[in-house]
């Protein structure tokens, strides 16, 4: 994964992005991929403030989960620039900006390793398990935990002995908890509880509330109710943001966020 991020970018400088950062900003950020026609990210411009949680919502193919990897430096802005505080990272060490930032992406990996591991793998934390624990705590995972064979030296892995597997939303929640436990400043989120049921969802929304004032928060969801712990929205549609603005303001501007509102409600 890093090799290929690495790949995509060759041309980065030595600059160093500080910890924790105060603030990222987009300036009429466009991408494309490659071999595509259209850009994925078309466009964008916003700011993002330690302590401010930003909700992104938008149908598939949006740009979504482009957007998440342009603000991370996974790719780099064909055109106009991201920069954390102030340093444009087309010039940044990605190391010095990756440290900073804990991704649940979308297709995360599922290490076939004992659940501990699966909380701390590549943290640059070492620590005992009160803080593993607390971290499964943070996503409801505790009682699951406890009841897998050997709690938190059970290997994920059902095809060998004394393994076992999770369900997807299981998988999801300790995905989570991964990010959760590496504290990062910078906490993204990308459809984390498309899998789980309401109750466990909404537990893991309110948990990023409560640690909100520390970091910088973004998180992708198709559930808009959950944008309600955002301070800000952005809809995408076909890479733009076509809309901007908290819950309220956009329940009552009467486009595209209150008719997929009024759909999920139909429902
Ligand atoms: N790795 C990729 N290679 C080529 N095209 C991609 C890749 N990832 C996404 N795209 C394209 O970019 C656009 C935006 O995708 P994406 O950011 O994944 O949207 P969303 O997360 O909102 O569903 C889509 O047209 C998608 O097909
Ligand atoms: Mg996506």
């Amino acid at each position: 994964f890093l090799d290929d991020a690495a790949a995509r970018a060759p041309r980065r400088g030595p600059a160093q992005v500080a910890s924790p950062v105060e603030e990222i900003r987009l300036e009429e950020v466009a991408y494309r991929y490659p071999g595509k026609e259209k850009p994925a990210v078309d466009g964008v411009s916003l700011t993002l403030r330690r302590g401010e949680i930003l909700a992104v919502v938008g149908v598939n193919g949006s740009g979504k989960s482009t957007l998440t990897r342009l603000v991370t430096g996974i790719h780099l802005a064909d055109k106009g620039r991201v920069t954390w505080d102030g340093v444009d990272l087309a010039d940044a060490d990605p190391a010095s900006v990756w440290r900073c930032t804990g991704l649940v992406p979308q297709i995360f990996a599922q290490w076939p390793l004992r659940v501990r591991e699966n909380v701390t793998l590549g943290q640059p934390r070492s620590m005992g398990d009160d803080e593993v624990w607390e971290a499964v705590d943070a996503v409801g995972m505790r009682d699951a935990v406890e009841g897998l064979p050997a709690g938190l030296d059970t290997l994920l892995a059902r095809e060998i002995f004394g393994g076992a597997e999770l369900s997807g939303g299981q998988w999801q929640r300790l995905a989570c908890s991964r990010a959760l436990y590496r504290r990062p400043p910078l906490l993204i989120l990308d459809e984390p509880t498309s899998q789980m049921d309401p109750r466990g969802e909404h537990g893991i929304f309110e948990r990023i509330k409560a640690i909100a004032g520390d970091r910088i928060t973004i998180v992708v969801t198709h559930r808009l109710e959950n944008t309600k712990i955002a301070d800000h929205i952005v809809v995408l549609e076909q890479g733009r943001i076509t809309e901007h603005g908290t819950f309220d303001d956009l329940v009552h501007a009467g486009g595209t966020f209150a008719d997929l509102l009024r759909l999920s409600q139909d429902r």
